[in-house]
């Protein structure tokens, strides 16, 4: 914006001004308190207006500055009520709130004078919003979220605990062993894009006081701020889902040399407990899963697991519009699981097509996911393969599809596409991932079809010398067939410089 200022005088003044104010700026904000002040302020701000002591927790403060939380614990088999007298007793009216699934059956009996109540998060009918979410509750600035069976004989660690949290920035958490459990420390990395979880080799017995992951019984001391900053501050099995949650984040938490938790007594004695124990924590860890978006596991000998995307469930992405899956408005990229099943699928058709004598090769964007790392592209969500029309008559599985839809001896379902004159080829039934295949034939030394997509630009006629002879690449974990001089061929379909520089996909680019 252009300003003249006519007056000379009046300039000289409009100038003195400006530069008085960015002096001001400059001097304020490089203060060396100006950053720390402001957060403090902050702080404040957050906890519904009210101030909060900053200073050292006492044994006579404690009440309003921590709330002890018992959220892991089993129905079956748990000693709530024993922990809940054992932290009233030490910790005279500290507040301990409960955190249930469900109503606890058989009832969990607290004493009705103490402090401690239990808060249910599954909805009710007689209830309003506001008991959804238990954190919206908690009016101390720390939490102390223990297991189900302890006791606290010294509480003095979680004076220098909380201290030490108020002086860390990238530390948010302090992990405190139960009895003897010796804590291990353990790096895990989240790809939110790839919607992996990984936890890495590393060396055994790494003694880090910093940690990414801790396994271990352990209570976890931290801010309520912290908790409250999390999409899932509650889930279960906890503290695992902090831990990933965390790691997003890239928070640490440090292991306490000095403080205990003391067990009341075992649980989980019996086998038949045990085991309904260690299946409620798969269950739960699934479930946590499922809702934050993690569909593969990489454990640290580099196996994986998978989650999602089986035979017997649907695809784990709607109906793709406009060539953009949902996933990519996710920011996410294609479900590890859905590539593996298309991995799978796109094998399956390859063997059925070599074992007719028919005559195909990759097309489009699985031949340049071939040309560039030898895989399906990472936001793919199909497989296109073309094939002679000629051959069509020589595979039995193409023959009956072109009647009716059939699903073979591994429960991949063949079909003439309704789309155009083309076959489908699904992962089964139910999960509709599906590799396609074109029929070409030729004219006059060119190879054209009968329909095309228009949207697609790589969709056209091409020589049929690329085709004589055909050549080999790797592709999904095998040998697949490709025209010859891959590259060649790719730039005639996609343009110049298609195999190395990717474009990535842009849902705001009108395609
Ligand atoms: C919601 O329920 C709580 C507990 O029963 C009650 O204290 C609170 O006033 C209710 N809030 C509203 C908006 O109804
Ligand atoms: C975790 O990774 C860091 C480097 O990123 C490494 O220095 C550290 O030793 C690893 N921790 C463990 C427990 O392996
Ligand atoms: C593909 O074929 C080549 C040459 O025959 C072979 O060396 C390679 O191991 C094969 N790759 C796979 C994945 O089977």
């Amino acid at each position: 914006m252009a300003v003249v200022f006519r007056n000379r005088r009046l300039r000289v003044i409009v100038i003195s001004l400006a530069v008085i104010v960015i002096l001001y700026l400059l001097i304020y904000t490089k203060l060396p308190d100006g950053g720390r002040a402001k957060k403090d302020v902050e702080y404040t701000d957050t906890h519904q207006g009210k101030h909060k002591s900053t200073g050292p927790i006492t044994k006579e403060n404690l009440p309003e500055r921590v709330t002890v939380i018992i959220r892991e614990f089993e129905d079956f088999d748990n000693a709530i009520t024993d922990s809940v007298e054992e932290l009233e007793r030490t910790l005279k009216h500290v507040k301990v709130l409960v955190i249930s699934d469900d109503v606890p059956y058989p009832p969990v009996q607290l004493n009705p004078k103490g402090s401690a109540r239990i808060v249910t998060l599954a909805g009710n009918l007689l209830d309003n919003h506001t008991s959804c979410c238990p954190l919206h509750q908690v009016d101390t600035d720390f939490v102390f979220v223990v297991p189900d069976n302890v006791k606290i004989r010294d509480w003095t660690f979680i004076k220098s605990a909380a201290a030490f949290l108020r002086s860390r920035r990238n530390t948010k958490a302090v992990a405190v062993p139960v009895s003897d459990s010796k804590l291990e420390c353990f790096n895990m990395t989240v790809d939110y894009k790839r919607w992996t979880l990984s936890f890495p080799r590393q060396d055994a017995g790494s003694a880090l006081s910093e940690c990414q992951l801790i396994k271990g019984s352990h209570g976890l001391f931290l801010e309520t701020e912290t908790l409250r900053s999390l999409t899932e501050p509650l889930s279960r099995p906890f503290p695992f889902t902090y831990y990933v949650q965390a790691r997003v984040k890239n928070w640490k938490t440090r292991v306490m040399k000095s403080g205990r938790l003391e067990v009341i007594r075992p649980l989980y004695t019996d086998p038949h407990s045990s085991w309904k124990r260690k299946r409620a924590i798969t269950d739960r860890t699934k479930a946590f899963y499922r809702s934050v978006g993690i569909k593969r596991e990489v454990l640290p000998t580099g196996a994986s697991l998978y989650y999602g995307c089986d035979k017997d469930k649907p695809r784990c992405f709607g109906t793709v519009l406009k060539d953009m899956p949902q996933f990519l408005y996710q920011g996410r990229w294609t479900p590890p699981c859905c590539l593996r099943a298309l991995r799978e699928t796109a094998n399956h058709v390859f063997r059925a097509l070599e074992a007719c004598g028919a005559r195909y090769w990759l097309e489009g964007g699985s031949l340049l996911g071939a040309a560039r790392h030898g895989d399906i592209i990472p936001w793919d969500y199909d497989v296109d393969v073309g094939m002679y029309k000629a051959d069509i008559p020589k595979c039995s599985s193409l023959v009956k599809a072109q009647a009716e839809p059939f699903t073979d001896a591994q429960d991949f379902v063949w079909e003439k596409a309704s789309e155009g004159d083309f076959f489908r080829v699904q992962y089964s039934e139910v999960n509709r991932l599906h590799v396609d295949i074109f029929p070409f034939y030729s004219k006059g030394g060119v190879m054209t079809k009968d329909s095309w997509f228009p949207t697609h630009r790589q969709d056209t006629e091409f020589p049929e010398s690329f085709l004589t002879p055909l050549s080999v690449v790797e592709f999904a974990g095998v040998n697949a067939s490709a025209p010859n001089n891959v590259k060649k061929f790719l730039e005639y379909k996609f343009g110049q410089g298609v195999v190395e520089n990717p474009r990535y996909p842009n849902y705001q680019r009108p395609v």
